[in-house]
């Protein structure tokens, strides 16, 4: 299901991003520029200066975003993947970009790799009067060795000028190293395979699927939408056997191709466990994303079967009981509501060891990563870890941490914030109520920044007529003072009795908040 709507929440981030995107202007300025060296691009704006924190049950997170890579105007889909310890990325309008860690700083730098889109026909697709531009995308991607260095494998959208049509297609390249010439690199692609039919209009192009993963040396799964076709829109793709639609083919790199799975929606996310099993996420409807345990020549049951229901309705039509899946295979988990579920990954546990063999899913719509508590093949539990970015694809990084490819065309890395002191640990009790959690809404005001602020005085918020009328700005002693009784510094406060107690507890506190937001203790 993707549908932007909130459009308070989208003003609300738009606000936050460029107050933060000024600020971290100020702080590249203080620090006479952070910018990473960028080769044959423009310049990437690093964001990395100012880390964020990110919280989950277990860990506390850093978060450093480099946003953002210039691409068609309103671009999304691409992929990232893992090389050695360094990864490529494809942008949605088939750009390709290595990136490295800076053996100077440790941040990341992306150079542009000398390889053309493998984007087939895109301009005389958008001649069709389509304006979704971000929808005619590449959707991953994939690196595998080869004689001459390595190839890279590619889903992408084929347009079909002639018969006025699309199909998706998997191609190939040698990928070049970021040292060669374009005119070196000589790299055209090679068609491994299209799909069948050829989707006419009017065509969806939102439910693609379009995820790859290797099971042998030449057998390549690649999953396929039903591009809307699901029954009521079109005659049913998913289960129609002559149509590659809804499906998740397993295909032979040297030719051909066979069903894998049927019944398929939109899978956006494909994955092979450490013990060889195949997962895949999917979209539902309006609710019913889906957490699949694939196996081969199972039908998932779409459209006949979901737990999710039509956008306007309180039903899916096709499968009014809902109750069950039927004869079809049941999803491992279902979503409800549907988070506009992306790809997912299996964690080593190298940054994160008790994070170890869960899984983390991202989702588009909610910005949110997934962990994922399995115990054989069941889902034990779900955490939500909001991230606030369209996440699209992620990734491991070879020392573990995570990567995040967004639809703002933005790469996050997560990293473990190991606590470095008494007051980050004090602060932990107030984020209860000034962090959000899960929810992206706190109960009380932001407090990144907090130290020289004026007190009561972010927009975002509704402070207490007690609160606004002290004046002046949070200083050592003030934040000391309301710390150790709030009531007593602004009689009526609501933020009621909480306070802390122990004088070095306090102290500590206060230290911790003269650099929340600000920098990286
Ligand atoms: C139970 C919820 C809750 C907890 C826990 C809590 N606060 Fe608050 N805090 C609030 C509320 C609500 C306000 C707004 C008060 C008002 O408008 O009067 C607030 C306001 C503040 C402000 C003023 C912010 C501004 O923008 O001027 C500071 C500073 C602050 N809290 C610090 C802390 C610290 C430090 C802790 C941890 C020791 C903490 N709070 C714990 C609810 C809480």
């Amino acid at each position: 299901m993707i549908r932007v709507k909130k459009r308070q929440l989208l003003l609300a981030l738009m606000l936050l991003s460029s107050l933060l995107a000024a600020f971290g202007a100020w702080i590249a300025l203080k620090q006479h520029s952070v910018s990473p060296v960028i080769a044959n691009a423009p310049a990437i704006p690093n964001g990395p200066a100012v880390p964020e924190r990110l919280y989950s049950s277990l860990y506390m997170m850093d978060k450093s975003r480099y946003a953002k890579i210039p691409t068609l105007p309103d671009v999304d889909g691409g992929a990232i993947e893992r090389l050695h310890d360094g990864f490529v990325v494809v942008t949605g309008d088939g750009q390709f970009y290595q990136l490295d860690w800076s053996k100077t700083d440790g941040n990341l730098v992306f150079t542009k790799l000398p390889l053309a889109s493998p984007l087939i026909d895109r301009d005389a697709f958008y001649g069709t009067g389509e304006r979704r531009h971000r929808r005619f995308r590449v959707t991953d991607l994939s690196i595998k060795p080869s004689t001459l260095g390595y190839d890279v494998y590619v889903s992408h959208m084929v347009w079909d000028r002639e018969a006025d049509c699309f199909r998706m297609g998997l191609s190939r390249a040698r990928l070049p190293s970021p040292t060669e010439q374009a005119a070196e690199a000589h790299n055209t692609w090679t068609n491994i395979y299209r799909t069948q039919p050829c989707i006419t209009q009017p065509f969806d192009t939102v439910e693609t699927g379009g995820r790859l993963a290797w099971v042998g040396p030449d057998k390549i799964l690649m999953t396929l939408g039903d591009h809307g076709r699901d029954g009521r829109n079109g005659p049913a793709l998913s289960q129609d056997p002559k149509a590659d639609y809804g499906k998740v083919l397993l295909i032979d790199t040297r030719g051909g191709a066979e069903v894998f799975t049927s019944g398929n929606r939109n899978p956006q996310g494909l994955l092979i466990d450490k013990t060889g099993q195949v997962w895949s996420t999917e979209h539902g409807p309006a609710g019913g994303d889906e957490l699949n345990l694939l196996s081969a020549g199972n039908n998932y049951g779409w459209p006949l079967a979901t737990y999710g229901t039509d956008y306007d309705q309180f039903t899916w039509p096709l499968n009014p009981d809902g109750r069950t899946h039927g004869t079809f295979t049941e999803p491992v988990f279902a979503f409800l509501p549907s988070v506009t579920i992306s790809n997912l990954i299996q964690l080593g546990g190298k940054q994160f060891p008790h994070w170890e063999d869960d899984f983390l899913v991202g989702s588009l719509k909610m910005q949110t990563l997934y962990r994922i508590r399995t115990s054989e093949n069941r889902v034990v539990y779900v955490e939500p870890i909001v991230l606030g970015s369209t996440i699209r694809d992620l990734v491991e990084a070879s020392d573990g941490r995570v990567l995040v490819w967004s639809d703002d065309e933005a790469v996050t890395v997560l990293s473990r914030h190991d606590v470095s002191g008494r007051g980050e640990v004090v602060f932990l009790k107030c984020r209860r109520c000034h962090d959000a959690f899960g929810n992206a809404v706190a109960i009380a005001p932001n407090l990144t920044g907090v130290f020289g602020r004026m007190i009561a005085s972010r927009p975002d918020y509704a402070y207490s007529q007690a609160l606004r009328t002290v004046g002046g700005a949070w200083t050592e002693d003030r934040l000391l003072a309301f710390l150790a009784d709030p009531q007593a510094f602004a009689p009526g406060t609501s933020m009621g009795a909480m306070g802390v107690q122990n004088p070095v507890d306090r102290a500590a506190l206060v230290d911790f908040l003269k650099t929340y937001g600000v920098s990286n203790p």
